[in-house]
Formats: C-alpha cells, structure tokens, sequence
C-alpha cells in the first residue's frame, strides 16, 4: 500500500501525463448575448472583488492541489509567486501527509513565504476532520497562516481507492464544529460530484463560510484512479463513473444565493470564470492547466494567469460590464443539456436575461 505522501507523486505524474478529464461541464451549453453598444472604455474594467473579507485583482484561484512530498515543494513555490505578484488568490492541496509528519511541513509553508499577502487557503479532507477534528483543521490553518481553510469532499475518489476512508457518517457534525472552532472562515468543498441545492442548504445551517462546488467536467479522480489500479474490477467500474457528478455549471445554478460560491471544475479560460460568475458565483478557479505550468517557472504560471483574466476581461468588455458584479446582470443563451436541467428544475430562464438589453 502507498503512503500518502508517495499517493500524491502518482496523482500529480498521472495528471501530467494522461487524460483525467471528464467530459461535460455545462459551459459549453451556456453563451453570452454579445452587447455591440457596450459604452464602456476597456480601460475602465476592474476586475477586482473582495472575498471572505480579503482583497483580490481578480475573481481567480489556482484550485487546491499539491504539496506534502519534498518533490511537490518548487511546484507550490511556482504557483505561489505567481498568485502574489497578480493578486489572486490559491489552495494547497491535502496538509493530510505534513500532519502526519512534520518534515513535510516546508512543501507548504513555502507557499506563505512568497506569498505574504495572497489569498491563501488550507485544505484537509473530510475524513481527517471525521478522525481528528478541530485539532487537524487549527494546524492546517496555521502551518501557512491561511485565510481560510478549505475541507474537501472525495467519497467519489475515496470509494475507488483500494486504501480509501469510507466512512462517512457524521460529516456534517464534524464540518459544524470545525466552523463553530475554527477563527478563519470555512469553505467546503467538492472535487468532482458538484454540491446540489440540498447540501448546499445543509452546509449553509451548520455555519459553512463558502462553498466551491467542485463539479464534473474537469479532473476526474474516478479517472485518476482507473490510471493507479491494476484491479480489473475497479477500473471497470472506473469508467463507468469517469463522468460522475453534476456538472459544475450546474452546481452554481443548484447552491446560487444559498452562500458565496468558488465555481471549480473544468473552468479552461477567462470565459469559463465570466459564466460562472454570471451563473452566480464570485470566484472562477481551476487546478490541472495549472499543474503543467507550475512544473517549469514562475513566469509560466503567471501567464497562465493572464489568459485567464484577459479573457474574462473581454468577456466583460463585450457585455458591457464594468465591474465583476455586472456579468450577474447579463443575458445568457442556454442550449442542450443545460436548457433541459434548467427545465427540469423548473428554473425561469429569464432569471438569466433580465435587466441589460443588448
Ligand atoms: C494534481 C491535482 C491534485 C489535487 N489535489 C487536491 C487536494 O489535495 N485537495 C483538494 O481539495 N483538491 C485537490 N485537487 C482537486 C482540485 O482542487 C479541483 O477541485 C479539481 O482538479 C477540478 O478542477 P480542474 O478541472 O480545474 O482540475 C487536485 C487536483 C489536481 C489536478
């Protein structure tokens, strides 16, 4: 059996070298009605927004991903100077390994050390809140002085795993109290299945800070671990759930006004962040494109980041919106799969089309 340290080495070179995506995230079913008389100057477009109570330049993380094996450290350094010097903001992924062995530790503090300012947060899974509670959740947030901590949700993952917890009763008990502990804000978050409406509304009572929805249409960790086994059953299996989960555009639609929402899951471009923010989330963030980037330098990370928030500044422009907040007035088109969800839901697609004439 791996450890988890030498776990995370596979996920990150299966993640580099194969494909772990799935299929449908909804973006491709959701446009926006161009607005040819915007009457905005480009220059004029601030893409700034505060979240959870910390500034940002854009409505951007890199999504939680490494760390926790001496090999991970130059990855997070990479990431980490590239989030300070654009002002946005990143995740570590699971301090699970550091916690369990401090020598680890410098594959995540690094991140805070060149980053003194970005918004940073932690991460723990849920079955390690399940085992240790506020305990692991308080020593994951100060390892790096984290803004916040996010607890991440993978039973999709956890169920594949040869060597993956299981058990997840009294999950929600274990996330109340971390929030009632904790003195940073809680984010919970998917990795793959997407929230629905109902759990959304159940972290929302348990006094949950943020949500990201963590949808399918991007990584798939079903599809990670079809790579790692050589159990016949389980890769079977593997395929058939490849492309479980509720797509993420879908997801926003589901826990929109229920709490502030970090829409992640397959988002590709600036375009992918002005959906879902118009969708009705507040932060756009993506993991994979990142994790090549973060592989060679500082400055590839960085311009990864300008093409995100270039191409969610031409999203704006072109709408006629001069602040983040004005893509949630703009009008959308719904095709396909999305238009039959919104349906099914019952949800008045004039929701999406009100206000703007273009
Ligand atoms: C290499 C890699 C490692 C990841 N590790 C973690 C992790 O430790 N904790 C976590 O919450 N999410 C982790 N994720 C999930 C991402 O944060 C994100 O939810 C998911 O990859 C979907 O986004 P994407 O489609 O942009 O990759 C990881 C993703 C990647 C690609």
């Amino acid at each position: 059996m791996r450890n988890t340290a030498n776990r995370k080495l596979d996920h990150i070179r299966i993640c580099l070298e194969e494909e772990v995506e799935s299929d449908y995230s909804g973006f491709e079913d959701v446009k926006f009605f161009n607005n040819s008389l915007p009457e905005l100057d480009f220059y004029d477009i601030h893409t700034g927004i505060e979240f959870l109570g910390k500034k940002l330049n854009a409505p951007f993380f890199i999504a939680s991903m490494t760390g926790g094996h001496p090999e991970t450290t130059e990855i997070n350094r990479n990431l980490a100077i590239a989030v300070e010097e654009n002002g946005v903001g990143m995740g570590v992924g699971s301090q699970r390994a550091a916690l369990e062995d401090e020598r680890l530790e410098e594959s995540f503090t690094v991140v805070r050390e060149v980053a003194p300012k970005a918004f940073i947060y932690a991460n723990i899974g849920i079955p390690q809140i399940l085992q240790h509670g506020i305990e692991y959740a308080e020593r994951a947030v100060e390892m790096i002085d984290a803004d916040a901590l996010a607890i991440h949700l993978n039973f999709l993952q956890e169920v594949i795993q040869p060597e993956g917890d299981v058990n997840a009763r009294n999950g929600l008990k274990a996330i109340r109290e971390v929030c009632e502990n904790l003195k940073v804000p809680v984010i919970v978050k998917e990795t793959g299945g997407g929230i629905s409406a109902l759990v959304a509304e159940r972290l929302r009572d348990v006094g949950v800070d943020a949500i990201d929805v963590g949808g399918a249409g991007g990584t798939s960790w079903i599809g990670v671990e079809v790579y790692r086994t050589d159990d016949e059953i389980s890769k079977r299996i593997g395929y058939e759930f490849w492309d479980w989960g509720l797509p993420t555009a879908f997801s926003i639609v589901e826990c929109r006004g229920y709490l502030p929402l970090i829409a992640t899951g397959g988002l590709r471009s600036g375009l992918d962040v002005a959906k879902s923010i118009a969708l009705g989330a507040e932060i756009g963030s993506a993991a994979l494109p990142f994790l090549s980037a973060a592989t060679k330098s500082a400055e590839e990370v960085s311009r990864l980041i300008e093409f995100f928030v270039r191409g969610l500044k031409m999203a704006m422009f072109l709408t006629g919106s001069r602040k983040v907040k004005d893509l949630r007035r703009c009008r959308l088109m719904f095709f396909g799969k999305f238009k039959d969800y919104l349906e099914i839901k019952g949800i008045d697609l004039r929701k999406f089309s009100n206000n703007r004439e273009v």
